[in-house]
């Protein structure tokens, strides 16, 4: 459990850390090369954990050094991803498109549902059938081959009916090794695909196009060795961007690529406060006299992240006036109202739509994260609150936040990890509180 004790000012500067969703699937892009991949600025987290142990699995060598990744996969000695392993990790997925490519066959479990949604895969398999692979779902299984004794992918016109973020990825990768040139038209435009096409570029990759909705991928025999270091979290930047603003604190980041966050800062620039920009990768957050309610609909990049809508809804919470949050992307993406509700909010849902009705304070309670961004949430609004809050469910944060709690005590937070069943107790806090006007 984390206990945190509200209200408490912060102040001072906070690192980021590499991008959990670049590390995911630049480390299944490493199984394109043949040669030593050096990933740096790989984030210490159970998700990296978890594809490391999947890239083990299939026979790959991985050395960690610091927050440094060695992959070796000259060495690819299973076509078949465990299932036990995949169903841990939706992003796990993504390696069907690089071990297509490089072994002209794949097994992998379909990823399931989540907590956030269905997911489906549709837009990957209908892509790389399209790239001539026989793709076959059987017994909850994925099984892809290539067709008629080809040796490589076949480069292809491929629309995909939504700019999803992983189908994007998954048949870029498998073109850079396809026979001919891939198109792939209404791609995701996310930094992370950006990342990744500089990264399989760096390997010797011919991609163009990669950040706009067309991507040319010119497939080439084989890429080769490259270090490389993944961007900074722009979900994490702007997590910290929201705890600024919601404890009214200035507090500043670094590194940021502040273009990969446009749609954040308008967002808290509507609500009252103000980010700048005092170096070309760092931000500071200045809060607001007052903040005041917007309205939020998520979108596909560069519209807002729907991974930093459950955040906002906790700074909103606290703004004067009523917000409308649309969530567009994920289905299943408003589990988080339940427990601020429980904090005081005055939060309503119809269907994918959630009404906020900005309150004066949220009070500490104990709650239960159902998701890794609504943990985040949570942990923003327990900062905020008058009190005590005590978070359950914390394997939902470790999987993608990098010593959360270590980052905002480093900024004056007053929050711990405590066993489960500890009773809360205001005297237990680090420091007395200092009550934030
Ligand atoms: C990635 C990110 C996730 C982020 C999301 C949207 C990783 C590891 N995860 O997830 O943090 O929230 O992008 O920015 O990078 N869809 C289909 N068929 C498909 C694929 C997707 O219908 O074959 C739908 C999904 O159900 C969803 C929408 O498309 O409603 C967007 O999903 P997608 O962009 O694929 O998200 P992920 O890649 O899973």
């Amino acid at each position: 459990m984390l206990r945190i004790w509200g209200r408490q000012p912060l102040r001072g500067q906070v690192k980021i850390s590499g991008a959990k969703n670049s590390a995911l699937v630049i480390m299944a892009g490493a199984l394109l090369c043949a040669d030593d991949c050096h990933i740096r600025n790989v984030p210490s987290l159970v998700d990296v954990s978890r594809m490391g142990e999947i890239l083990s699995a299939l026979g790959v060598k991985l050395q960690r050094q610091g927050d440094t990744l060695e992959i070796n996969a000259s060495h690819i000695g299973q076509s078949k991803a465990p299932y036990e392993l995949v169903s841990q990790l939706r992003a796990s997925f993504f390696i069907i498109g690089p071990l297509l490519a490089r072994l002209g066959m794949a097994r992998v479990p379909l990823p399931g549902g989540c907590a956030i949604g269905a997911r489906p895969v549709d837009l990957h398999v209908r892509g790389l059938q399209a790239m001539g692979a026989d793709v076959q779902i059987e017994h909850g299984t994925v099984h892809a081959y290539l067709k008629g004794g080809k040796k490589r992918l076949q480069g292809a016109r491929i629309y995909l009916d939504c700019p999803s973020v992983g189908a994007t990825e998954t048949l870029m990768m498998a073109a850079t090794l396809a026979e001919g040139e891939t198109i792939i038209e209404n791609a995701a435009q996310e930094p992370e695909v950006v990342d990744l096409a500089n990264f399989c570029r760096a390997m010797g990759a011919r991609i163009r196009g990669a950040g706009t909705n067309t991507i040319v991928i010119s497939g080439v025999p084989r890429l080769h060795s490259t270090d490389y270091s993944i961007i900074p979290d722009r979900i994490e930047a702007g997590t910290f961007l929201v705890a600024g603003a919601i404890t009214r604190s200035e507090i500043s980041l670094a590194p940021v690529v502040p273009d990969h966050l446009t749609a954040v800062i308008a967002k808290l620039r509507s609500i009252g406060a103000d980010v700048v920009a005092d170096a070309p990768n760092r931000l500071r957050l200045i809060p607001g006299q007052r903040h005041v309610a917007t309205d939020i609909k998520t979108m596909p990049f560069p519209g807002f992240p729907t991974d930093m809508q459950a955040q906002f809804m906790a700074l909103l919470t606290l703004s004067e006036g009523n917000s409308v949050i649309s969530e567009t992307v994920f289905e299943n993406r408003l589990r988080h109202v339940a427990e601020l509700n429980r904090m005081g909010a005055d939060i309503t849902v119809k269907n994918n739509i959630a009404i906020v009705r900005g309150v004066p304070m949220l009070s500490g309670a104990p709650v239960v994260a159902t998701d890794l961004r609504a943990s985040a949430a949570l942990v923003l609004a327990g900062l905020a609150a008058d009190g005590v809050t005590t978070i359950q469910s914390l394997q939902h944060l470790d999987r993608g936040y990098e010593n959360l709690e270590g980052k905002l005590q480093g900024l004056g937070a007053k929050l711990c990890r405590v066993e489960a069943d500890t009773e809360p107790n205001p005297v237990d806090a680090p420091n007395l509180p200092t009550v934030l006007s």
